[in-house]
């Protein structure tokens, strides 16, 4: 399988007022071609700044990426320069962003933006590229497409917008997409369709996705790996079948806890008691210790080393002794 995208030891800080926050520190995860990669893990663990990373946005100069590397396609992405990425961004690499009506623009109609990425990508006239956008229109399932590309985005569905945004990602058919958060707006039905029509892209077109989520279920149903990340790390890693398999880590199995199963008829739902860290000042041991049921003493002590187990990685003191050597 052809490898992608490699990001090896991956650390981007923000450096504020009230300290340094350790958003992403030190991860690593490869992607093949044509493969779904799910990461996970509650808000503010670092899933928006590790895609953010890759497309080279992270809002400088408070935020920089401080160390790692970051290859798509054999190159360097670190190495480039504003305009090299420019010419990468929503063309080889493009992105659905977290909030959709933030990113389409309401002065223009869904035709226009779609046409402008063509145009600049491609060099496209304006006929070809409005052709094309219909297409695209089509493909992601908006009915009478011919006539929604010389409409506003006022004047879609949430869900219809979405499909927008991911046709304006797909139309110079990218080899890598990072979807982030692209259902959690939308209700049930909705968010159904548009995993399919991922799922549906992904198997046509041979496009890679990093699939951004907090909802384990989603990542079940259309990834191929899942990368599970709590304050700024990765606390387990594998095949889907292999971690849903054999859960490891504490955290994902306080995650998987609190999926609903629509078989069941539960009173309420487990949540995992406590509150992630505060950025500026993680804890010293594993991160998770202090929410963790299981944790010993040498867990507030020293960061356990992500480290292979039943056919995945998971980082955790239960599993191995091994400490990470590069702790902070
Ligand atoms: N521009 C910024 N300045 C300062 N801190 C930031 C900035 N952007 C992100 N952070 C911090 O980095 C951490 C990770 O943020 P990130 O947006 O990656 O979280 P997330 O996992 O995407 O969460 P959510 O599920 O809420 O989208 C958070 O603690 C956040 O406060
Ligand atoms: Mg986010």
């Amino acid at each position: 399988m052809e490898q992608l995208l490699e990001v090896k030891g991956l650390k981007t800080y923000f450096f504020t007022e009230e300290g340094v926050a350790k958003s992403v520190d030190g991860i690593d995860f490869a992607l093949d071609k044509g493969k779904t990669l799910g990461i996970v893990g509650e808000s503010g663990c670092g899933k928006s700044v590790t895609s953010l990373s890759v497309m080279r946005l992270v809002a400088e100069p408070v935020g920089k990426i401080v160390s790692g590397e970051i290859r798509f396609g054999g190159e360097d992405l670190l190495a480039k320069s504003e305009k090299d990425m420019q010419a990468i961004r929503g063309n080889r690499i493009s992105m659905i962003f977290q909030e959709p009506m933030t990113s389409l623009n309401p002065v223009f109609t869904v035709g226009n933006q779609i046409n402008e990425v063509l145009k600049l990508h491609q060099g496209m006239t304006t006929q070809q590229a409005t052709l094309k956008s219909i297409e695209m229109l089509r493909l992601v399932g908006i009915p009478l497409p011919e006539k929604r590309v010389h409409e506003y985005p006022h004047q879609l569905s949430g869900g219809m917008r979405q499909r927008v945004m991911i046709a304006m990602a797909l139309a110079c058919n990218p080899a890598l997409l990072i979807a982030d958060e692209p259902t959690t707006a939308l209700d049930v039905t909705i968010q159904a369709q548009i995993l399919e029509l991922m799922k549906d892209l992904k198997d046509r077109l041979g496009t890679a996705i990093m699939l951004i989520t907090h909802d384990l279920g989603v990542v079940a149903e259309v990834a191929d790996e899942v990368m599970v990340m709590y304050a700024g790390k990765v606390v387990e890693h594998g095949e889907v079948s292999a971690v849903f398999a054999n859960p490891l880590h504490p955290y994902t199995l306080g995650l998987l806890a609190s999926i609903p199963d629509i078989h069941e008829e539960v009173e309420r739902l487990e949540t995992i008691e406590g509150l992630v860290p505060n950025v500026y000042a993680m804890p010293s041991g594993c991160r998770f210790a202090p929410r963790c049921k299981h944790a010993m003493e040498k867990c507030t002590q020293h960061q356990p080393a992500l480290t292979e187990s039943k056919g995945h990685k998971v980082r955790c003191f239960l599993h191995s002794d091994a400490v990470e050597e590069d702790a902070q």
